[in-house]
């Protein structure tokens, strides 16, 4: 079963609150999205191997550690997906970006796939799957499952808030993923919507509706 970690620093959940405020305008939902997914990809990437290196410093030589030749993509679900990508690139610069276009049709709240560009060699890397919301769950599970259907062997899929409807389809339907969240809530609406949540991600990321 793939572990569920809550990331409860205290500068995650602070911003988080103000993230939740219906009075954060875009501008400042934007800036804190990005510096949220900043501080959450310093624990995503915990499990990063080092190797030893040795350098010069101005006084001896120093045995040191760097990462060790990690290849990581991030993929972000479109829309609201992009609004945590750069504060991921500012931890993890190396990292290519792949994208997938999903959104949740409003009558069936089933995902429409509408757009794919993965790195070229997207089956050699780790792959942190990133979307603020994980509410059905319905959406994540279709990125999984699509990244799977590329080769991808190793996913992490990283959100802001989650309903627990979203963690256990996610975790029934694929059970070797690990999953990493700013907060569980409460349970869902009667559309579908995460309780009491952030409203509509794409929505307050880019000032639609
Ligand atoms: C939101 C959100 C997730 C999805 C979560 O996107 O960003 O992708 O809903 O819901 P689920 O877990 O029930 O699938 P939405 O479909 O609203 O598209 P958008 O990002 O383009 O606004
Ligand atoms: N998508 C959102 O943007 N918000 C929710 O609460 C659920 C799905």
């Amino acid at each position: 079963m793939g572990k569920v970690t809550v990331l409860d620093h205290p500068l995650i959940q602070h911003k988080l609150s103000l993230i939740r405020d219906e009075k954060t305008s875009s501008k400042e939902f934007r800036n804190l999205v990005e510096e949220v997914a900043m501080l959450m990809a310093y624990e995503v990437t915990r499990d990063f191997p080092l190797k030893e290196v040795e350098v010069k410093t101005p006084i001896a030589v120093a045995k040191t550690k760097r990462i060790a030749g990690r290849k990581v993509a991030l993929v972000p679900i479109l829309r609201a997906g992009l609004g945590m990508v750069d504060g991921m690139l500012r931890l993890i610069p190396a990292a290519k970006v792949g994208h997938i276009g999903l959104y949740r049709d409003h009558e069936t709240l089933k995902p429409v796939e509408y757009y794919c560009k993965m790195p070229a060699d997207v089956h050699e890397r780790d792959i942190i799957l990133i979307d603020p919301m994980l509410a059905t769950g319905g959406s994540a599970v279709a990125a999984i499952t699509f990244m799977k259907e590329r080769g991808v062997k190793s996913i992490k899929l990283m959100c802001l808030i989650a309903a627990p409807e979203g963690i256990a389809a996610v975790q029934q339907a694929h059970d070797d993923v690990d999953i990493f969240v700013a907060a569980v809530d409460d349970c869902l609406n009667e559309k579908a919507y995460i309780v009491p949540g952030l409203g509509d991600a794409g929505d307050r990321l880019f000032g639609t509706k």
